[in-house]
């Protein structure tokens, strides 16, 4: 598609610190969802960053040889940009947790180093870890310090994951996300809820918005995302210089082509608009074997398949006899069992709930 020069088209590369992305749309960072092979996939369907689910500094820093966060933490340069998502309180754990994967052969090629000043969960936050620290601004600062003098020393830069605020009478993301950037932070993501919201309600980009205005750095906009169309609007209303998607990419990768494809202007004409392709039923059961494949050459067949569950329940979502598809594959237990379930679907064998 040839485009006028002037245009400003909204999904374009994107550079953080010395790197670049080739598209600034990035997969959301989601414990249990975002394992290599899903990562992999989102690169191929136009991804232009990945991130692996959050992983303990401190963690690291007890487990060198990285026998037990290798599972989480593996990454495939050679499919796109990857980073590495840190999380703890103590600087001094960071310092050693990035030592240890910049003196590691594969993970020293990650593209950057995110650390997660987000998570709500109790445990995580009771240690004074994830979003506790937007209460603790100092403190944050110190990692964002010590994890940049290390990053910095293999030129990688490190970014950092925020919420709008604690709760809703505390909301500072503003102010934190400025913080950030005096600390050395080359980006930030902005998932655009307090601690207290969890993941419910709706995200209010406009501190998506007030964030872009008060630092210079580049921001991805975060919450929300279900559809390009969802994407084109965050950009255009925030100012974010990239977009993350999350659970809008669960079961469906074909997110970030459906985004590339359907490319808009950043004066909101939609004179060179088209539908993304939506996935047709071949494409979508190939991808599920893909993704299969992938997790048992990582985990091995008994995992992987338990794995694969959790995806395989996505990637039926909203199509013909979901409800029972998604009991077909809860059932599989094997490689074998899930590729039958597949061909029933193929063959329209499956036995269909009336109103699944
Ligand atoms: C199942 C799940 C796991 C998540 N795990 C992480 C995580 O490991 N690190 C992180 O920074 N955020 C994590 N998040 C938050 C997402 O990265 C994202 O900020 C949030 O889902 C909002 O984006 P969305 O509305 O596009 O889903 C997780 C979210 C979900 C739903």
């Amino acid at each position: 598609m040839d485009l006028p020069a002037e245009m400003q088209l909204l999904v374009r590369r994107m550079q953080i610190g010395k790197i670049w992305l080739p598209a600034n749309l990035a997969l959301a960072p989601m414990a249990g969802v975002s394992d290599l092979a899903f990562r992999r996939i989102c690169h191929r369907m136009g991804a232009g960053l990945t991130v692996t689910e959050l992983v303990s500094a401190r963690g690291l820093v007890h487990d060198p040889s990285l026998d037990r966060s290798w599972r989480f933490l593996s990454i495939d340069p050679q499919a796109g940009p990857m980073g590495i998502q840190l999380f703890g309180s103590e600087p001094a754990d960071f310092s050693t947790a990035i030592c240890t994967i910049m003196e590691h052969p594969v993970l020293r090629h990650c593209s950057l180093i995110d650390i997660n000043m987000g998570c709500p969960v109790k445990k995580v936050v009771s240690a004074q870890a994830g979003s506790a620290l937007m209460r603790d601004p100092d403190r944050a600062a110190a990692i964002v310090r010590a994890a940049v003098r290390t990053a910095g020393q293999a030129g990688k830069p490190v970014t950092v994951k925020i919420r709008s605020g604690w709760d809703a009478s505390s909301v500072n993301a503003e102010q934190f996300a400025c913080r950030m950037e005096e600390a050395g932070a080359a980006a930030l993501t902005v998932h655009a809820r307090t601690r207290d919201q969890f993941y419910s309600g709706q995200a209010e980009w406009s501190v998506i918005e007030a964030v872009c205005r008060a630092v210079t750095i580049p921001v991805f906009g975060n919450g929300d995302v279900w559809t390009a169309d969802d994407a084109f609007r965050m950009l255009r209303q925030t100012g974010a210089a990239g977009v993350m998607v999350g659970r809008g990419a669960q079961g469906n990768p074909w997110i970030f082509r459906q985004i590339r494809e359907s490319q808009v202007a950043s004066d909101g004409s939609d004179r060179y608009t088209h539908q993304g392709r939506q996935p047709g039923l071949e494409e979508r059961i190939a991808l599920i074997i893909e993704h299969m494949d992938s997790l048992i050459q990582q985990l091995g067949e008994r995992t992987a398949i338990k794995e694969m569950r959790r995806h395989f329940s996505w990637y039926v979502k909203g199509q013909h006899g979901a409800a029972h598809l998604r009991m077909a594959g809860m059932k599989a237990g094997t490689r074998q069992e899930l590729l039958q379930v597949l061909e029933d679907w193929r063959n329209g064998t499956i036995k269909y709930c009336e109103n699944s």
